[in-house]
């Protein structure tokens, strides 16, 4: 039976409490109770009814974490009290001395502290009021930040409201403070280097410039889809601290639903906390996300009061640093990979040198801009830096009596490593690649990326499977993969009945991956996997992908000409046709479920501008998208309708100016 008007707005208030409820369960205690589809299920009953009636949607709603741009960039805004760093120390010592300060200064030799981890993301403030979110403001130069709320309401970690019993509950006043740490953990971060990878983008050196990049994204939709997490670690009102201790405060966040780190502790002195830093040394390694050392913090308000600050950090607080996982070694040579791309990667050739409890041979020197910007010769010592996930990199050249330099000035080889083919440097870019399709680097590179997790996920099939397999000519493309024979593999080096045939059940078993899986895996330039998947909702196959033109592709969401044209290309080449062919005869799915999209605005290009009353810029565009037209970014006499909301901008003049139809929400919904 349909609702009737009277319980809707009930309905939805469960929806959403029920809903609310679960994201704290998965994204703050990490504990989830349902599972992905069942929240999915949740989320769009809460959708279709907010559809029915947007006069419903509220801005807490857990359907509005994405909502477009900020209209004129980030503006700047003034923080409620300066957003303070943190003095460093490196060694027992220098904590002790610490210790004997705070001594000092307050008096009295009981006082007790809270240890925590010191991540390594950046810092965060979050204001709510009447347990609203309302804003989120990074820390800037500590005084003014810059106002990212578009993008903050997409971390899942961070509440956009809080109920009032909750907050009475944890004795949190209904307006208030929030600070803390906002961070991309490391699965995250290497998620998206593949993905920037595969589309040919610059890579992130590490998860911190990551995070900062990401909250920075005009695009919240794209900040969504990064998943970064937020730890809260301050309290405020009026821009001070609202408890009378800090493990008060850290119990009372936890209590309101903020996520807060469990690894922490309130110790009664140095030695305790000295303990707790020790312990973690080791631990940080099997942490999801970086850390880079331990905040000691004295745990009484009046104390930290007392104590005041210096300059920009706290005297009430300090961070314990530890040894970044650097070494420094002799650079012997530097070797030149060929990528999937093509692309020529210059890699350091080192000595061997035990950083953070693992020897590195190797470091990526990343481009010949690199290597300019480090002036590196072969013969120097570097510095080597290796975090958590990420591929160690030279970060530095040691000079001093003990490390004279080296003399060997390296250039980018004219021909391919491999296979000898004439290097290109395209105007403008970066990098420098080999343009042979026959490349058997890049062969063994696509082969790799075809059988590795997020792709046709082929168990085992990893490096030195790939190099035997190449190097002997059984696989000379990715189709090849599914003639292998367990007869094949018994001939290669370290393999028993067992492996063998476990490599051929997982081979078997990708056939029935989906389509946009295959079509990731072809390795078309700026197809990452998203674009795939989009590729394959709209067109259900991969016969009608084959076929489409570089129009017909441009109608699919966010694919440009950029990537139009590199997919017509890599169509248009009679070997790839053939690959793909032969992939079909193997049985692999080369169908799938095309996307339901209506016709009704079927040719039609729209251009959206301005707040919108009652639905985000996302949930208009996938209004628009379903119903068969398309979504652009920028004016031209090509666009059919601008629909303009409130303070709309330059658009809405240039739509005057080409004379093309403006119109409101309402009216678009009528014409949908
Ligand atoms: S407290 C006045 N606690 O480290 C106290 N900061 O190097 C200010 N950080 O800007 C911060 N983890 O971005 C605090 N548990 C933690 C932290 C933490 C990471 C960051 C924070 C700060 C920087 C100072």
């Amino acid at each position: 039976m349909a609702a009737t008007p009277k319980d809707v707005p009930k309905k939805i208030d469960n929806l959403r409490e029920k809903i609310r409820h679960h994201e704290y369960l998965y994204y703050v205690l990490d504990q989830p109770e349902i599972s992905d589809a069942e929240f999915d299920k949740l989320m769009r009953q809460l959708k279709d009814l907010e559809a029915e009636h947007p006069d419903l949607v509220t801005n807490d709603s857990p359907t509005q974490r994405v909502g477009g741009k900020p209209r004129e960039g980030f503006v700047k805004v003034p923080h409620s009290s300066p957003m303070l760093s943190l003095d460093n120390t490196y060694n027992e010592e220098e904590l002790r001395a610490w210790e004997r300060r705070v001594h000092e200064l307050s008096g009295r030799k009981d006082v007790d502290y809270v240890c925590e981890l010191k991540l390594d993301g950046m810092s965060l403030a979050l204001i709510y009021e009447d347990g609203k979110l309302i804003r989120g403001i990074t820390r800037g130069d500590g005084s003014i930040g810059e106002d990212v709320t578009l993008n903050v309401r997409t971390v899942r970690s961070v509440p956009l409201s809080v109920p009032k019993e909750k907050l009475k509950k944890a004795g949190v006043p209904p307006d208030f403070e929030v600070r803390g740490e906002l961070l991309m953990p490391l699965a995250a971060f290497k998620k998206m280097n593949e993905d920037r990878e595969s589309k040919g983008l610059s890579l992130f050196a590490n998860p911190r410039n990551a995070t900062a990049g990401t909250v920075r994204q005009l695009e919240s939709r794209v900040t969504a889809e990064r998943r970064l997490d937020y730890f809260s670690y301050m309290l405020l009102q009026n821009g001070r601290t609202y408890f009378d201790r800090h493990s008060k405060t850290l119990d009372a966040l936890d209590a309101a639903g903020f996520k807060v780190n469990p690894s922490r502790k309130l110790v009664h002195n140095i030695d305790e906390a000295w303990e707790f830093i020790r312990q973690w040394e080791e631990k940080r390694e099997s942490l999801p996300y970086e850390i880079d050392g331990i905040v000691i913090k004295v745990d009484r308000t009046a104390l930290q009061d007392e104590l005041g600050f210096t300059g920009k950090a706290p005297r009430w607080a300090i961070a314990y640093k530890y040894a970044a996982r650097a070494g420094i070694t002799k650079l012997e040579d530097i070797r030149v990979q060929v990528g999937r791309t093509g692309k020529l990667t210059p890699v350091a050739m080192m000595a061997p040198v035990l950083i953070g409890g693992t020897t590195v041979r190797n470091a990526t020197l990343h481009n010949m801009d690199e290597i300019d910007r480090l002036g590196v010769k072969i013969g120097d010592w570097v510095q080597v830096e290796r975090g958590g996930d990420v591929i160690p990199k030279v970060t530095k050249v040691i000079e001093d009596k003990d490390h004279p330099r080296g003399t060997c000035t390296f250039e980018m080889p004219e021909k391919c490593p491999v296979c000898g083919t004439k290097v290109v440097r395209t105007e403008g870019e970066v990098d420098y690649r080999c343009v042979n399709a026959n490349c058997p680097a890049k062969l063994r590179e696509t082969i790799l990326h075809f059988a590795s997790r997020g792709v046709l996920n082929i168990d085992g099939m990893g490096e030195a499977l790939v190099i035997q397999l190449t190097e002997r000519g059984l696989v000379k493309d990715v189709a090849d993969i599914y003639k292998l024979t367990k007869k094949d593999l018994l001939s290669l080096e370290r393999f028993a009945d067992k492996s063998a045939q476990n490599i051929v059940d997982e081979i078997e078993r990708s056939k029935k991956l989906p389509l946009e899986r295959v079509i990731y895996g072809l390795g078309i330039r700026f197809v990452g996997e998203r674009t795939a998947q989009f590729l394959a909702e709209h067109f259900g196959s991969m016969e009608a992908l084959e076929r489409a033109s570089q129009e017909e592709l441009q109608d699919v969401n966010e694919v440009g000409p950029r990537i139009a044209e590199s997919i017509v290309e890599f169509f248009s080449i009679a070997a790839n046709r053939r690959l793909i062919e032969r992939l079909r005869e193997a049985g692999l799915s080369l169908t799938g479920q095309k996307k339901q999209r209506g016709t009704k605005l079927a040719g039609k290009t729209f251009v959206l501008t301005g707040t919108l009353a009652h639905l985000t810029r996302d949930e208009a565009k996938k209004m628009i998208e379903d119903a068969g037209g398309k979504v652009t970014g920028s004016v031209s006499k090509k666009t059919d309708y601008v629909v303009a909301g409130a303070d709309a901008g330059s658009k809405l003049d240039k739509a005057k100016e080409l004379g093309v139809r403006v119109i409101d929400e309402q009216e678009m919904k009528r014409i949908l």
